[in-house]
């Protein structure tokens, strides 16, 4: 298996990063995986959507959720003082106008670890005025949406379940999504995506969700 090589940009912006003569610009695009795993196939998914992104001229931030300190959420821990990583996650969330999420599937839904991310990140910061509102650093958003799997549905079930989710937290997922079945064959061994079916489908979900988010911003009232 290769080993994987993310590309980390973490620029904290302004959340108006829109030219309105060059569309989306450099981080505009937050791209994360569901999954923690090494040899995640998610993971790789991810780093295609940010490859996708690049040859569409945009230069995604993509984080790994590893990176982030973040405990299982509990009222009580949450109450003598919310994780420094979550605020982070927040303003990260909050600066990027699209997203794409690969998340794998399971037990039929989305990971625990994205639940609790999503958690933590919508619940609102007592006494911190910036964050009194849980949906801040959600609504608005265009969230693409990918699953890899080996399993023969490619994850699409734990995507039906995200969906919902993301749009009880004012978000506005891309119809246009992507559940990768048989993974090891659509990566070659260096972990890139092939030419071909599913390089042509990430790509296409990339051009909708930066498309959409665009459309949206410039659609805005000054
Ligand atoms: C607890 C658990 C439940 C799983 N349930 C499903 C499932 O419902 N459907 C499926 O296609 N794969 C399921 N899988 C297999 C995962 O999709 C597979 O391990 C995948 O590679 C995980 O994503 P990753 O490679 O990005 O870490 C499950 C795996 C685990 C550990």
């Amino acid at each position: 298996m290769p080993t994987l090589h993310p590309v980390r940009l973490e620029h904290l912006q302004d959340p108006v990063l829109i030219d309105e003569n060059e569309g989306m610009t450099a981080s505009s695009l937050l791209i994360f995986a569901g999954s923690t795993r090494a040899q995640s196939w998610n993971r790789r998914l991810a780093q295609a959507a940010a490859q996708a992104a690049q040859a569409q001229g945009v230069t995604p931030t993509v984080i790994e959720l590893a990176d982030f300190d973040v405990p299982l959420y509990n009222a009580d821990l949450e109450a003598r003082g919310t994780p420094a990583d979550v605020i982070r996650l927040k303003a990260l969330f909050h600066a990027h106008p699209a997203w794409i999420i690969c998340s794998p599937e399971y037990n039929g839904s989305y990971t625990g670890l994205l639940k609790n991310t999503i958690d933590w990140v919508s619940s609102p910061v007592k006494g911190d005025p910036e964050w009194s509102s849980g949906t801040k650093p959600f609504e608005g958003k265009v969230v693409g949406l990918m699953s890899a799997s080996p399993g023969a549905l490619g994850g699409l079930r734990g995507l039906s379940h995200l969906t919902p989710l993301l749009m009880n937290l004012q978000c506005w997922v891309s119809p246009r999504q992507f559940a990768l079945a048989r993974p090891a064959e659509a990566f070659d061994d260096a972990g890139q995506l092939k030419p071909g079916a599913a390089h042509d489908a990430v790509q296409a979900v990339v051009r909708q969700t930066l498309w959409a988010a665009n459309a949206m911003q410039q659609a805005r009232p000054a």
